[in-house]
């Protein structure tokens, strides 16, 4: 009864940084014209003081600005920033009669967010993943959909593209990708929510392909950065994002044997992949920590170089060599096995051309 006239979609999306704030932006233009959804949207900001001394939740509201992660870009006036996520004090908070929810936080903070919202949601809200990364405990790793299904028993789909934010906001074209499991329905009210003149999305049965090509193209994102670092030109360039669009399928299929090869060439795979190993912040920060020789640590790089953005390249990095030491792969994933290495100080970033092609089979 979700879309009837009395209740229609309520959308909370959980996350304020700078893709955060720009799907905000897209969605509150939607939500606004299209009948179907809840004409506000609740973004909850993981708040934090201003140099002003003012809240960041309390400057968006005033200016509908996202001040500090995407200054200059109005969100929207039905956009409203929410720093509570799941008060059971407070009447208002950010997922209260929210029925789709969309997680665009930094991978690193999203089990945190799920616990919270354990038992405060109901099983019938529907969830989208923007998130790129994986969790990699023992028992082996999960993707961040997964990690959200399972806290909140929901189903969730996932949204990847060549997807750099701040051009998005410009409104620039740019397509995207969303993967679903089963829920076809589902997967077209998502692109309904998204769809713009200037934001293209389609949907693909394969969320496990989606949602990995968007995790491990920030792994060779750090690779691109450091034959840039090293002034290695052109065609080096497009042999490293080879060899790792390869090892991003192979990767891929051994974790998910059900992932389709049609995917990587969906904007999640080939074209998110290229705009981010020549426009996007891993890449840029793996550049300065090349062209340092190696000797700034990646953390101090990213705290000047992003102010308070994050960087997922080298977690997932490290989180990408933990699934191949389990499975005794080391040796099939050059690229990915030389990447981590560099970025730990285990090897010199010129390494990075050491790599011969793997047997991937
Ligand atoms: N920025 C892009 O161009 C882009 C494009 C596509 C996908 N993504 C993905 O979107 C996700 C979110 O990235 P972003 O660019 O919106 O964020 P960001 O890196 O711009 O900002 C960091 C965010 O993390 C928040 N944060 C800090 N500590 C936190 C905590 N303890 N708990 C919860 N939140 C905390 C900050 O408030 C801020 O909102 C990432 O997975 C990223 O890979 C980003």
């Amino acid at each position: 009864m979700r879309n009837s006239s009395k209740e229609k979609y309520k959308v909370a999306v959980l996350g304020s940084g700078n893709w955060g704030s720009v799907a905000a932006k897209l969605i509150a233009s939607n939500t606004l014209r299209n009948n179907d959804f809840h004409g506000e949207v609740r973004m909850w900001v993981h708040d934090e003081i201003l140099p002003s001394g003012e809240k960041l939740s309390t400057v968006i509201n005033q200016t509908n600005v996202n001040v500090k992660y995407l200054p200059g870009v109005k969100l929207g006036k039905n956009v409203v920033a929410d720093p509570d996520l799941d008060s059971s004090v407070g009447k208002i908070f950010a997922v209260r009669d929210a029925n789709m929810l969309v997680f665009v936080t930094p991978h690193q903070f999203v089990d945190d967010v799920c616990k919270r919202l354990v038992g405060k949601i109901p099983g019938d809200v529907e969830a989208i993943s923007l998130i790129k990364g994986m969790e990699v405990k023992v028992e082996g790793p999960r993707m961040i959909s997964s990690v959200i299904s399972e806290h909140l028993g929901v189903d969730c789909c996932v949204l990847m593209g060549a997807n750099i934010a701040h051009e998005i906001a410009e409104e620039k074209f740019s397509e995207a990708t969303i993967g679903y499991r089963v829920n076809t329905e589902a997967a077209k009210r998502w692109a309904r929510l998204f769809s713009t003149p200037y934001f293209a999305v389609t949907a693909v049965q394969d969320v496990e392909g989606v949602e990995v090509c968007g995790t491990l193209k920030n792994v060779v994102a750090i690779a691109a950065g450091f034959v840039d670092g090293l002034n290695m030109g052109m065609n080096t360039k497009a042999a490293i994002i080879r060899i790792g669009l390869n090892e991003m399928r192979a990767f891929s299929k051994r974790l998910f044997p059900s992932v389709k090869d049609d995917t990587f060439f969906e904007s999640c795979g080939v074209a998110d992949l290229i705009a981010t190993c020549f426009g996007g912040r891993n890449r840029k920060v793996a550049e300065a920590f090349a062209i340092n020789g190696g000797q700034r640590a990646f953390k101090e790089l990213e705290e000047e170089m992003l102010k308070g953005q994050k960087l997922q390249g080298v977690l997932t990095a490290e989180e990408v060599y933990g699934v191949l030491q389990k499975n005794k792969w080391l040796d099939l994933f050059p690229l990915f096995r030389t990447i981590h290495e560099i970025c730990t100080g285990n090897r010199p970033v010129s390494a990075i051309i050491s790599c011969n092609e793997p047997q991937l089979a």
